[in-house]
């Protein structure tokens, strides 16, 4: 007993004097393993506030827990990463995704919203549901109110290949939930639950749901909306901490997704707000979420989820890409685009090109010149203007 007790004081003495000889050297990355067995003082040349911010918030990172089980038994999807590439209309189209995959090889990715109904009487994939033949894993989502659509969508989804099927019960854009889709599903959760039901039935693989907290500030519902898509059969559910009425203002509310996780028994994800390292990292720690994921931080910059997913992995930083190598990706994700979809992928490139120009002198000039581009030359002589005169500089 004694022993036990003079080995922990001296452990815990070692413990708290690493950190004091981290902080007093400005070391900015501490790493902790699992168990707090070991402290490794890492010393990281620059933005030490930041990590030592990062420490103070997840001080036990268990880096050797960071995998997904989505389903049970058989049909159960094991990820090997705890941080997913949310579905964004008009974005994650298969360009992105693999340009996200290259730095989160191992993370989820979702397709852009596929309209259920809209596959009824198409007799080619539509362009949005196509996915490369390696690209795992992948789920794609699908929205709409009517349960018999969704299933026989839900099938023609894993024809084409999706590891799992979301749905989406969150978009509030007016335009789907009018028509029954999207968060209107949060005010029928009868529906919902039947929604999931047949899809379900449907298919083979897991059944997951993308919603939000409630309708409005005063129809907050989550929690016996969510209990009901769990005894439903949804196999995980992604909580965007937002309200429809909010859209995407104001600031996320991650206590929802802590009382969500703490009732159900199915992983729960969370989603809003998630737009860095330390985002994620805090996000986790309040939420005791199973994974986070991150959507709006990833326009323009496709290394976010890589950027989590290795920090969650092994407890350090990736060093971050320099300006030029974002607008090196920019000139790349311009040429991607173009060769998959020809002019429409040029018009398409324009808002992404305009997203990836932030923070350095002339950006907005360039951003102006990039929202016009008609030719890929034009975009990549732009592109390459720049990063010169940042190399130069
Ligand atoms: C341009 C855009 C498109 C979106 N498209 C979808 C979509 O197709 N399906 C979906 O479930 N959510 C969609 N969302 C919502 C995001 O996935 C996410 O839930 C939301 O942006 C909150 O996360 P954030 O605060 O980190 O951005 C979209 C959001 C934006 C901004």
């Amino acid at each position: 007993m004694q022993k036990i007790w003079i080995g922990s004081t001296i452990y815990f003495a070692a413990f708290r004097l690493s950190i004091a000889i981290a902080r007093s050297n400005d070391c900015n990355v501490i790493e902790f393993l699992s168990g707090f067995d070991v402290v490794q003082a890492m010393i990281w040349s620059h933005r030490p506030t930041k990590s030592l911010a990062l420490m103070a918030v997840f001080p036990k990172l268990n880096t050797s827990h960071q995998s997904l089980t989505i389903g049970h038994g058989h049909h159960a999807v094991t990820l090997n990463s705890r941080v997913l590439q949310s579905p964004l209309s008009g974005v994650t189209d298969l360009v992105f995704r693999r340009l996200v995959r290259r730095y989160a090889p191992e993370s989820m990715m979702y397709t852009e919203m596929v309209q259920a109904s809209s596959l009824q009487h198409l007799k080619e994939t539509p362009i949005i549901m196509e996915i490369d033949p390696d690209e795992r894993p992948i789920s794609i989502q699908l929205f709409d109110c009517r349960p018999d659509f969704l299933a026989s969508a839900a099938v023609k989804a894993v024809e084409q290949g999706a590891d799992t099927i979301d749905i989406n019960m969150g978009c509030p854009v007016n335009k789907i939930t009018k028509n029954g889709g999207g968060s209107s599903l949060l005010r029928q959760p009868e529906l919902a639950a039947q929604i999931v039901r047949d899809v379900v039935n449907a298919v083979d693989v897991p059944v997951t749901v993308k919603t939000r907290i409630g309708w409005d500030e005063g129809e907050i519902n989550i929690l016996e909306f969510s209990k009901q898509l769990q005894d439903a059969g949804a196999a995980m559910i992604t909580v965007h901490a937002r309200t429809r009425a909010q859209a995407y203002n104001g600031p996320a509310d991650w206590d929802w997704i802590r009382r969500v996780k703490d009732q159900l028994e199915i992983p729960v994800i969370a989603n809003g707000d998630i737009d860095s390292v330390e985002s994620a990292v805090r996000c986790l720690e309040l939420t005791g979420a199973d994974g986070v994921m991150c959507s709006r931080g990833t326009l323009g910059y496709p290394f976010l989820v890589g950027e989590v997913d290795y920090y969650l992995k092994h407890g350090v930083e990736k060093v971050k890409p320099t300006i030029a190598q974002i607008l090196q990706c920019a000139s790349e994700h311009l040429e991607m685009l173009a060769a998959y979809k020809g002019d429409r992928g040029i018009y398409q490139s324009r808002k992404h090109m305009t997203w990836y120009c932030k923070g350095f002198p002339g950006a907005h000039e360039l951003r102006s010149q990039l929202s016009q581009i008609r030719s890929v030359q034009e975009g990549q002589d732009l592109l390459k203007g720049a990063i010169e005169t940042l190399t130069i500089a």
